[in-house]
């Protein structure tokens, strides 16, 4: 009998990775989050927030009607009409046997007094009929004592007592505001498996978040002192700072397979097939040093360190490149390219789309490959994305037909952009300090738009520079909302442009969602 103990990955990358200001996702982009989570494996995907929005509701019970392999799991404050509204989202999956309700309440002095204004007893009360409502809706229940690396450990260790004796099958610390540090995490969930009288009924869980840089050092430093599932997300996106990174962890554990002795079902050669996904969906893009799926993780610059790989990989690597999912992808996509190959790639990138949308996808692609050489990863999420805006949307569908510019002598520049708007072409000149700024400003005209840029930056795609590429980001405001969008092109203005226009595609979507309800 394997007596290795499991660890449990709880992905939260939609509902606290969705909280990040900007990374607003909509269904058709958090179903292909879901369905790529699916295929890493993780234990529990936490789709949304069922009583936050209209939208939440709609893509949990998406995930909730597609996603067999993982438990789908939705958080809810310790409300009667939370958790109902979680339960009613969550029916397929709670019919099927592999949902979650995840239902929380603040336990810290501070949180209690101010935001709450609760006692403790009636904080203690709150929680005990709010388990116990999920219990009678769910066999799966998770129950989070927030802001519990600052709450007193008397009082955590009654709650959570009484929590596991209403019926939570597993009991989440999270470090809220990524106060911790990981000695005095560590012994602190040390303290209360061994304090807590009915604690082995319940898997303990850790919840990081990463203000002070240490959501994956405080993960650990749980694990080895008795957590047995960790919350994360991709790319460790996430409130503030955000969470620990589900690659992160994923790959201490594997690799200090000699300090951590887990048993995990996740299948690492997705991370970075996944890591991308999220990145190019939110906009956020991955930072070249960040550990596993950087670009720059396993790129070797000086000299002694490529003379040490050469000799011996093991000299400076300590994890292989391709078993995380670097360099999988072989195949060319270009204009010779057919139904098979991309789909296929599609497939491998967890951008799966039914054959309709597919019949699309592939007219476009062969648009797009007749202009350019060949067809580049981060090209088809894009693709894909203008789709299922149209289908979203509907109406509110830009597409940019044509932009042309030019340097003034006086060192301003003026451009003019023709966009399809509900099928109907318009156009507008703008005038700017260079070329991007002019395109912005023709396209916020052309747009009719109010909204403010918070955000641009434009990267070189990495593909070597016969077929450079310019990728660009662009965050929006206007009205308290915000939203990214990403574009790339051979012309870099036309980059940045596509970007803007996804970004106001999404600054559309995000301004008629429902305003998240303060969480109590
Ligand atoms: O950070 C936090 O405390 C949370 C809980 C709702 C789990 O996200
Ligand atoms: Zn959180």
């Amino acid at each position: 009998m394997n007596t290795t103990p499991f660890l449990c990955i709880f992905d939260t990358t939609l509902r606290d990775g969705e909280q990040s200001p900007g990374a607003s996702m909509n269904c058709a982009e958090k179903l292909a989050i879901a369905h790529m989570l699916e295929k890493l494996r993780v234990d529990v995907i936490e789709a949304g927030f069922a009583a936050s929005s209209a939208d939440d509701c709609a893509s949990i019970k998406a995930v909730a009607e597609q996603i067999t392999d993982s438990r789908v799991c939705s958080l809810a404050r310790a409300l009667p009409a939370d958790i109902d509204r979680a339960a009613q989202v969550l029916a397929p999956a709670i019919e099927r046997g592999n949902a979650r309700i995840h239902t929380f309440i603040a336990t810290s002095p501070v949180h209690m007094e101010r935001k709450l204004q609760m006692s403790p007893e009636t904080v203690l009360e709150r929680a005990v009929a709010a388990v116990r409502r999920a219990r009678s809706l769910c066999d799966d229940v998770e129950f989070s004592c927030e802001d519990a690396s600052r709450s007193e450990r008397d009082f955590l260790c009654r709650i959570i007592e009484a929590a596991i004796e209403a019926g939570a099958t597993t009991i989440n610390l999270p470090d809220t505001v990524g106060y911790a540090e990981p000695a005095e995490f560590g012994a602190l969930v040390g303290d209360l498996l061994a304090a807590v009288p009915n604690a082995q009924r319940a898997v303990f869980s850790v919840h990081c978040h990463n203000d002070l840089g240490l959501a994956v050092a405080n993960s650990l430093a749980a694990l080895g002192a008795g957590a047995r599932q960790v919350e994360c997300t991709i790319n460790g996106i996430g409130e503030r700072a955000g969470n620990a990174s589900l690659e992160e962890v994923v790959m201490a554990v594997a690799t200090r397979s000699d300090r951590f002795a887990f048993q995990s079902r996740i299948e690492q050669r997705h991370l970075v097939p996944i890591s991308r996904l999220v990145s190019e969906t939110t906009g956020f893009y991955v930072q070249p040093n960040k550990a596993i799926v950087g670009r720059n993780a396993f790129a070797h610059e000086a000299g002694i360190h490529q003379d040490g790989v050469i000799k011996h990989r093991s000299t400076y690597e300590i994890m292989e490149a391709e078993a995380v999912g670097w360099f999988s992808n072989q195949l060319v996509l270009g204009k010779h390219s057919g139904r098979a190959a991309l789909r296929r790639r599609l497939e491998d990138l967890g951008l799966c789309c039914e054959e309709q949308q597919f019949n699309d996808v592939f007219a476009r692609f062969k648009e797009l490959a007749a202009h350019q050489h060949e067809v580049f990863d981060e090209d088809l999420p894009a693709l894909i994305g203008v789709l299922s805006q149209e289908g979203e949307l509907g109406s509110a569908l830009y597409s940019l037909s044509s932009l042309s510019y030019h340097s003034q002598p006086d060192g301003g520049a003026r451009a003019e952009v023709v966009v399809q708007i509900d099928g109907e072409e318009r156009r507008a000149e703008g005038s700017g300090t260079g070329p991007v700024d002019a395109a912005f400003s023709a396209l916020a005209m052309v747009t009719d738009s109010a909204a403010s840029l918070l955000h641009y930056s434009l990267n070189a795609a990495p593909h070597g520079s016969a077929a450079a590429r310019g990728r660009a980001a662009v965050r929006l405001a206007h009205n308290g909302h915000t939203a990214n969008g990403t574009g790339t092109d051979a012309d870099v203005v036309t980059a940045s442009a596509r970007a803007w226009l996804d970004a106001q595609c999404r600054l559309g979507r995000a301004a008629r969602r429902h305003p998240q309800l303060d969480a109590i």
